[in-house]
């Protein structure tokens, strides 16, 4: 059996779309360095494929060198597991074996092991070390460039006492963007509170670009599911128009949602297709997974409760929630102002809401918690739900 049948999977990750966004990235990587980049959007909505993507087809090695960190992968608890993870021995000066340091070169800063002990015994300034490789790379006409996915992940740890080595990034960051034009420095999150500490951070906000990676359209959503095979490598069923259309209807653009459906339907595919009662009941599961996440979350709660119908009302109308569209439960004694952005940070934080940081807008995670909100809140108030 050849290599190729052997490697073969019955679906593989699609990659739709994105040219906008590509375009984006292209255009601002060939300018020199001026300024941060910050990736948001909702969760799952491919900021890390998109990035990735990226980096593998329009970085060529020859020409950057990308320092790619995905904290997510890591865990960094404090500053030793900091260093640790962003600097390594240049292994090109010793007899370690060529595959090492391949791996090692992708991933960090590399070098001499005196100074990753100087680094570890804190004699030296990790920032100072950093500057230094970084002149070395662009000194040999190779362009550099930082992409942290997930910078939250380093919050609340310090360098020494009263150095916050977030803080102390960004000053780096800006330092090598805005100042020296040293090299690119790409930042994603999907933590909506966190890009707005940087949004409403004057300082950092003039210092930075802002790239909003969304769900798909229905254009793209079409497109990928009329042709499965050439988008998913899925040649064990195609799907009607109306499985499509209902597909579309209950999770919109959420890649991670459609990818995941098209997973389960697989295993109930016969002869080329999806029988529709089998279509039917797994996606009904879904959205009963999807309404159950809110029954879950508002208990008994009647503040949470209360929130979730105002919400659901505001959506009814229009997409995009603002917190003035939430006055009424103010108004009406259910929270206090402060409680409130409290409780719709924690809804952020928990992946029923998105927060946009440069529209201070809130929407519904997707569609498919939209179906969960309303199926919920029709279920408590005790009328029938609709489709
Ligand atoms: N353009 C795309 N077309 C189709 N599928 C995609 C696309 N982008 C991402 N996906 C799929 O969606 C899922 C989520 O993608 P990814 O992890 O990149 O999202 P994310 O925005 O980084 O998520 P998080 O908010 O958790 O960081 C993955 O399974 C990926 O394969
Ligand atoms: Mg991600």
């Amino acid at each position: 059996m050849n290599i190729e049948k052997l490697m073969e999977w019955t679906k593989e990750p699609a990659f739709m779309n994105r040219k906008q966004e590509i375009f984006f990235l292209e255009q601002w990587i060939s300018e020199k360095p001026d300024s941060l980049l910050f990736i948001f959007g909702p969760k799952s909505s491919g900021k890390t494929t998109l990035l990735s993507h990226f980096i593998e087809q329009n970085l060529p090695g020859s020409r950057y060198e990308i320092k790619h960190f995905n904290l997510r992968k890591i865990f960094i608890v404090n500053y030793q597991h900091f260093i640790q993870t962003f600097f390594g021995v240049d292994y090109s000066k010793s007899k370690a074996d060529i595959k090492e340091r391949r791996q090692y070169n992708l991933k960090v800063f590399n070098l001499t092991v005196d100074t990753l002990k100087g680094l570890e015994d804190k004699s030296l300034d990790p920032f100072a070390v950093m500057e230094k490789e970084l002149q070395k790379t662009a000194n040999h006409g190779i362009r550099p460039v930082i992409i942290i996915d997930e910078l939250q992940a380093l919050e609340g740890i310090y360098l020494n006492g009263q150095r916050e080595l977030l803080k102390e990034l960004f000053n780096f960051f800006v330092a090598m963007t805005k100042e020296s034009h040293l090299c690119h420095v790409i930042i994603a999150s999907s933590d909506g509170y966190f890009i707005e500490r940087i949004y409403n951070d004057s300082k950092l906000k003039k210092t930075s670009k802002f790239l909003e990676v969304d769900y798909l359209s229905k254009e793209d959503v079409q497109f990928w599911l009329n042709d499965l095979a050439g988008n998913s490598k899925i040649k064990k069923f195609t799907l009607t128009n109306s499985q499509k259309e209902q597909m579309w209807k209950i999770f919109g653009g959420s890649c991670w949602e459609i990818s995941s459906f098209l997973g389960d339907l697989l295993r109930v595919a016969s002869d080329g297709f999806i029988p529709d009662d089998e279509f039917e009941e797994l996606l009904e599961q879904k959205k009963i997974t999807m309404r159950s996440m809110f029954e879950d979350y508002a208990g008994l709660n009647k503040q949470k409760t209360g929130l979730f119908r105002a919400i659901n009302q505001v959506n009814s109308a229009q997409p995009h929630i603002k917190l003035r569209d939430l006055a009424g439960i103010v108004e009406n004694g259910l929270f206090a102002e402060p409680e409130l952005r409290k409780e719709l940070s924690e809804l952020v934080r928990q992946n029923f809401l998105a927060y946009n940081p440069v529209t201070a807008e809130y929407t519904i995670q997707g569609r498919s918690m939209e179906h969960g909100l309303r199926m919920f809140i029709e279920m408590i108030d005790d009328t029938p739900a609709a489709n």
